[in-house]
């Protein structure tokens, strides 16, 4: 697919990404899309193992790329005060935005709430408020630039997290390193970078709605991170098992999910 059209950069998912129906796709539950078997339930585990441990935690968490999606946050969100949630496209900020005001329509999380409060021992409807309690913004953002936040300038962060988003907007390797330089530049020294991504992908879909995928090597990753100076603390690999084929939605070979700590000073 990367090869027959041009890569869909940030424009390309204000006007063609259907928040609603990726959501329906992959986080439905919590197994997530039924062509990416265990991929949900591998990053939500991961997510959940990181935070649990309780050794991770400070004043801001920012998510980068959210998406319509608050998953990815879920398992962190009591260990910080302030969260602020982020993306390019507004339909995804609208989506995320909706569902903190509880509006009729909104989305439904409660099978993600569910599943993660069973694996921490937490009431769903307290971990719902904790988040919605703590999100105090939901921000427009750009990867691609020097500064994502830009016109705004954000207090240095404790902890970034981001999934499945650069390798989604970013079209090539320099741009990805480049973005993920612009999300070290979040941190505080001694903040943490947790990544979620996919190895080897070149596309994915929504509905029949194709998107393009940078497609990156574990080397590739962590050559990056350690040129900027971070630290990888760990890096979890699930491989795809099935057969060629067996998956329509996407073509990853490789599910992972890091934390990389910035120095201090
Ligand atoms: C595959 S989705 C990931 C969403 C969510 N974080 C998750 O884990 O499901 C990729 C996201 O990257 C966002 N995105 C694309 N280009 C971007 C850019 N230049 N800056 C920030 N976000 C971008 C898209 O709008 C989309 O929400």
């Amino acid at each position: 697919m990367s090869e027959c059209m041009n890569f869909t950069e940030g424009e390309f998912y204000q006007r063609h990404f259907d928040s609603r129906a990726y959501v329906k796709n992959f986080y439905s539950c919590p197994r997530g899309h039924s062509d990416e078997k265990d991929f949900l339930t591998f990053v939500l585990g991961c997510l959940s193992r990181v935070f649990s441990a309780g050794e991770h935690g400070g004043q801001r968490l920012i998510d980068v790329g959210s998406g319509p999606s608050i998953h990815s946050v879920l398992s962190a969100c009591e260990h910080y005060d302030e969260i602020v949630l982020s993306d390019f496209a507004d339909n995804n900020r609208i989506e995320i935005e909706k569902w903190l005001k509880n509006e009729e329509g909104c989305l439904d999380w409660k099978p993600i709430l569910q599943h993660i409060c069973d694996l921490e021992g937490k009431s769903p409807s307290d971990l719902e408020a904790s988040l919605k309690q703590r999100v105090k913004k939901v921000l427009k953002c750009d990867v691609r630039l020097d500064n994502p936040f830009y016109p705004h300038t954000l207090e240095p962060a404790d902890c970034v997290i981001t999934s499945l988003c650069l390798e989604a907007a970013c079209k090539d390797i320099q741009t990805y390193r480049r973005a993920l330089h612009g999300l070290n530049k979040l941190l505080r020294p001694g903040g943490i970078l947790v990544m979620v991504g996919v190895l080897g992908e070149t596309f994915y879909k929504v509905d029949e709605q194709s998107f393009s995928c940078l497609r990156l090597s574990q080397s590739d990753i962590e050559e990056t991170l350690r040129g900027l100076g971070l630290s990888i603390q760990e890096f979890n690999l699930l491989p795809v098992e099935e057969e060629p084929g067996s998956n329509s939605v996407s073509d990853f070979e490789a599910v992972f999910q890091l934390v990389a700590r910035k120095p201090s000073d």
